[in-house]
């Protein structure tokens, strides 16, 4: 019996230890984050981890679950867990591009969302990420594919003068070292502080590179005066900088359908549709397309030759460059006059889709041309270059 007695007694303490590991288990398990959130869901309330108190943030239904830290904005907390909103003013509440739904919540409308958003898109509850503060859990819908933007850096390995004003430049990526992204999107190009800006900014830039060259990217970049991210392109940048950028963005691009294109661009509008084109060929698509390229003068002219080129390899792609004022040096026989007027000078075909890119002016005055032809606005798309 005291043999027995005395083989309990061991036997009795193990089982204590367990129990006491069991309860110490879970006593951490309890202050990691996953398990937090689970409670922070079911009562809706914040938790504390150190000073710092968490919140949930829900994207898209359930399609991601963060757990971020009080204290910053829906934009930063995103970025911090490389979910790049757009943005081209670094979350000032001044571009009103990091857009998203909230389906939760009261938060306060600012005055940079009052300038930004229309109230019916206030109504509906579209906010700008950047004016969200994370003080409470919140459930919010971002476009799809913001889950596929990066942030990347790259070494800068040529840049070139396309015109007296529009610069191209080849990056070649470092980290990582291959981007996806479809023709027509952008990327933001982070500027960082220089004489130029006290701040760091960014700007939106259209990849003119093709997703089969993905090692790295091409950009087209005009020239504005007195613009933060455009001088420091044309005066500070050289071969061999390393910069940063995130993207891709955008879903302007080639629709799925077989309609004849007519595409519309002038100066660095250029950019898209080099990448359109360029892809097209190399993945063997041939829509029948027309391409209107406005520009001044010839001085302001680029990759003529290579669409000339393009126009006799490719039966289906034919190109319209013009002038708005030829110089008497330019010798110009082709068309002239404003590009909307080329445009209404055309027939085109009401069954055709409608592409455009460049300054809103030019895109306002193209579409107005469109419509007077028959093309809907589900059939028109652009990229405003604001
Ligand atoms: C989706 C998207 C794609 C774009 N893609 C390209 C591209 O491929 N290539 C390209 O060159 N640009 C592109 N842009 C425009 C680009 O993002 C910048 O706005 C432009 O380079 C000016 O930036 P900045 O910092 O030099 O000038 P800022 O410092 O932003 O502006 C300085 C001043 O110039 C005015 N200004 C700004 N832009 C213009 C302009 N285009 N024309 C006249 N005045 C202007 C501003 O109102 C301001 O007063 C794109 C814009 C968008 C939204
Ligand atoms: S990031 Fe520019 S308005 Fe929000």
């Amino acid at each position: 019996m005291s043999v027995g007695k005395g083989c309990q007694r061991p036997r009795f303490f193990v089982f204590l230890c367990f129990f006491v590991v069991v309860l110490c288990v879970r006593g951490i398990s309890n202050q990691t984050p996953g398990r937090v959130s689970k409670a922070v869901e079911q009562v809706g309330c914040g938790f504390s981890r150190g000073s710092s108190v968490y919140r949930t943030i829900d994207i898209n239904h359930g399609a991601r679950r963060l757990t971020v830290a009080e204290g910053q904005s829906v934009f930063e907390a995103l970025k911090g867990e490389g979910i790049f909103l757009p943005s081209v003013c670094g979350g000032r509440g001044l571009c009103g591009r990091c857009r998203l739904r909230v389906f939760n919540g009261d938060w306060p409308i600012t005055p940079a969302e009052q300038r930004k958003c229309t109230a019916d898109e206030l109504t509906e509850g579209i906010r700008l990420g950047c004016q969200l503060p994370v003080n409470a859990d919140v459930s919010i819908e971002i476009p799809e594919e913001l889950f596929a933007t990066k942030q990347f850096r790259g070494t800068i390995e040529a840049i070139s003068n396309l015109t007296h004003d529009i610069k191209h430049l080849r990056i070649r990526l470092s980290e990582p070292e291959r981007i996806e992204f479809t023709p027509g999107q952008h990327i933001e190009l982070a500027v960082p502080v220089y004489a130029g800006s006290p701040k760091p900014v960014s700007r939106a830039y259209s990849l003119a590179s093709t997703p089969g060259c993905d090692r790295g990217i091409e950009l087209m970049i005009r020239f504005v005066p007195g613009g933060i991210a455009s001088t420091w392109v044309f005066t500070v940048l050289k071969v061999g900088d390393e910069l940063s950028f995130n993207g891709p963005y955008g879903s302007f691009g080639l629709s799925r359908s077989d309609r004849e294109m007519i595409w519309v661009a002038g100066g660095s509008g250029m950019s898209p549709f080099w990448s359109m084109i360029r892809h097209m060929k190399q993945i063997g698509l041939g829509r029948e397309c027309t391409y209107f390229f406005g520009a001044v003068q010839r001085r302001d002219l680029f990759l003529l030759d290579e669409f000339r080129r393009l126009e006799d390899e490719l039966d289906w792609f034919s190109f319209v460059p013009a002038l708005s004022a030829p110089a008497a040096e330019d010798n110009w026989s082709g068309q002239t006059g404003l590009i909307t007027e080329v445009l209404e000078r055309r027939t085109i075909g009401e069954n055709c889709e409608a592409y455009l890119c460049g300054s809103p002016g030019m895109i306002g005055a193209a579409v107005k041309v469109l419509r007077s032809h028959g093309i809907t606005e589900d059939r028109t798309f652009y990229d405003e270059f604001e």
